[in-house]
């Protein structure tokens, strides 16, 4: 089986996720390169080891670049760090009077707190990045290439958390506000219940996308070997809880069944795996197979025939 409906007007972001050094990166540049070819494309990494510019053999960092030789397809890293920093910069005033008026700290605990970053923040951040890029509506498609497993659930578990702790600081604001309120008569909402109140709308936003099938969908990549099958179930498992759709997963590296005797043998490896993989998934899933190519997979060349292989 191919790649199928990715080019469907209204999907607009589709992730690529997986174990580690199963083939994401490649997956998503070869995936951005085919959208590119009829719509335009960001490729957008959220791996903090970015190796989208090694993929591509081109420089990206953290500013929007054209990709050489790709027509309408754009690349970005971002930086969850960066985008955590910027945050704060931005609401540094509103951040220290939400702990001035919340809480018994002084100044010195606040700055300390400051200095610690409130739980899935950075991931938020990079998701949040994502959103407002799809929200400029700029591009028809965007591609993303996430970091291996852990870190791809912690960015899914972020707007949940983020949204525990607004709830939290939400509760404390409210005493603030009865506060004040028995004092004064009235109260004004300012910048700190709307800083509340943005953050509390980017988990939505990022929420109803991500659990929008037909806006959103994550396409999971495995090789047929015994400990990518069991990461890659308890991946599903937690997509699944998060009501995120994966409709097709790529089976990457997969051996020729005829050639050397080496192949011969590996392939005779991967039988069992990959017989488990279709078990267990091709009932629900569209199962997507890749060879094992001989060379790596690096640059434009390459990356079209590992294309072909996946449209
Ligand atoms: N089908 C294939 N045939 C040959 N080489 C491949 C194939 N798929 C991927 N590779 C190579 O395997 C290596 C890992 O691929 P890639 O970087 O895409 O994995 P990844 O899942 O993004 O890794 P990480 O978890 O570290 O981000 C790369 O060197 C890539 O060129
Ligand atoms: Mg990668």
């Amino acid at each position: 089986m191919l790649l199928t409906g990715l080019h469907s007007a209204e999907l607009k972001l589709i992730l690529f996720g997986g174990k580690g050094g199963v083939g994401k990166t490649v997956c998503a540049s070869a995936t951005a390169m085919e959208l590119a070819s009829r719509q335009s494309t960001m490729l957008i990494s959220t791996d903090p080891a970015h190796s989208v510019s090694d993929c591509l053999e081109q420089p990206i960092g953290y500013r929007l670049q054209a990709v050489k030789k790709v027509a309408n397809l754009k690349a970005i890293e971002i930086s969850a760090d960066e985008a955590f920093m910027a945050f704060k910069h931005k609401y540094q005033a509103e951040l220290m009077k939400f702990f001035d008026t919340s809480t018994n700290l002084d100044n010195e605990d606040i700055g300390q707190i400051m200095n610690l970053t409130i739980p899935g923040i950075d991931e938020i951040m990079s998701f949040k990045t994502i959103i407002d890029l799809i929200e400029e509506g700029n591009f028809d498609k965007y591609v993303v290439d996430t970091a291996p497993t852990g870190h791809v659930l912690r960015l899914l578990s972020s707007p949940r958390l983020l949204d525990e702790w607004i709830k939290m600081a939400a509760q404390m604001r409210w005493k603030y506000r009865y506060m004040i309120k028995s004092f004064s008569g009235h109260y004004q909402a300012d910048e700190t219940d709307n800083l509340l109140l943005d953050l509390k709308k980017t988990v939505k936003r990022i929420e109803g996308l991500l659990k929008d099938k037909n806006r959103c969908e994550f396409i999971v990549v495995c090789t047929p070997e015994s400990m990518v099958i069991q990461e890659t179930s308890r991946l599903l498992a937690n997509l699944k809880k998060s009501q995120i759709t994966v409709r097709q997963i790529i089976v990457n590296h997969v051996m020729e069944s005829n050639g050397s005797a080496f192949c011969v043998q590996r392939r005779k490896k991967q039988e069992k795996y990959l017989n488990q993989l279709y078990k267990t998934y091709s009932g629900q899933h569209n199962l997507v197979e890749v060879p094992e190519f001989a060379e790596e997979i690096k640059g434009l060349g390459p990356l079209n025939n590992f294309r072909n292989a996946l449209f």
